[in-house]
């Protein structure tokens, strides 16, 4: 499969096939923290489609397809329904629009905390079907070593620990993690555990801050905060959230439009326009010649 940004713009909506660039790799991403300090943050966003992948590559290192889609894409109620399939779909779309961030997908819940045989299987197929450079999987010292064995056999991984999402059946909600020394102590020793299990970089999630400052202390690779802290070594939004497309906006969110408004007002005025027959206009009308 190729994994070169090739749109065919005769026949697509696609942008013209940008200058090609070499790829950041996961060493590059991995190396970005040096004796404990990453001089320039990791910026992360997430992305389901090639156009928003074409849109969103030229300012990230990493691109996420993350399994936020079921939600985001899909009006899942939770990201457990999503399916390998689904990320394999989104994912490949992804690298066909990117060809300078680092494409990281999802494994999807039920897809690999069986057996470490059985996340191999996946994640190869992920890797196969896409074109990404690496997966990321939720869990901490329970899946340390299921993502030993995959470092081992070639597929990079990236950790997610703190709020867990594929986990809320247990967790009981989305609440931030870490504010009783319980959970603060588990959340330090679950990234410990990733991290000496070879993960590349490490999400954390919805934890209070002096704890994700504590974890991005204690491992040697990165950590990307989310409702976390900015001294993490990188950043991660949902596209969607930061571009304002929904109403509810978690305290982690900054958003930085209000597209939703943007895209309900330009279909207001199309109704409007179709309804009183002043589209399509000349301009938009084949005449004989
Ligand atoms: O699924 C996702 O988008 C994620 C990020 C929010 C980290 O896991």
């Amino acid at each position: 499969m190729s994994t070169t940004f090739q749109l065919d713009t005769g026949t697509s909506r696609a942008n013209p096939t940008p200058a090609p660039m070499k790829r950041l790799t996961v060493p590059a991403i991995h190396q970005r923290k040096v004796d404990g300090t990453t001089a320039e943050p990791i910026v992360v966003l997430t992305a389901y489609t090639a156009r928003q992948a074409q849109l969103l590559d030229a300012h990230c290192d990493v691109l996420l397809v993350g399994d936020s889609l079921g939600q985001v894409i899909y009006g899942l109620p939770s990201s457990v329904p999503v399916t390998l399939e689904m990320m394999a779909a989104h994912g490949a779309a992804v690298v066909r629009g990117s060809y300078h961030s680092v494409v990281v997908v999802d494994m999807p819940f039920g897809s690999y905390e069986a057996s470490p045989e059985q996340a191999f299987a996946s994640a190869a197929r992920l890797l196969k079907e896409t074109g990404c450079a690496a997966i990321k999987l939720e869990g901490g010292e329970a899946m340390a070593p299921t993502v030993e064995f995959l470092v081992k056999r070639g597929i990079p991984v990236m950790g997610h620990v703190g709020l867990t999402p594929q986990a809320v059946n247990v967790l009981g909600g989305y609440n931030a993690r870490g504010r009783t020394k319980v959970e603060a102590t588990k959340i330090i020793a679950d990234a410990k555990a990733l991290d000496d299990a070879g993960a590349f970089a490490i999400v954390i999630e919805g934890v209070v801050e002096p704890i994700a400052i504590e974890v991005t202390k204690a491992v040697g690779c990165p950590t990307i905060g989310i409702g976390a802290s900015a001294q993490c070594d990188g950043q991660v939004l949902v596209t969607e959230d930061m571009l304002g497309m929904f109403d509810r906006v978690p305290r982690f969110v900054k958003r930085y439009e209000a597209i939703a408004d943007v895209i309900s007002g330009a279909a207001a005025k199309y109704a409007e326009e179709v309804r009183s027959r002043t589209f399509p206009g000349v301009e938009q009308t084949y005449q004989p010649k």
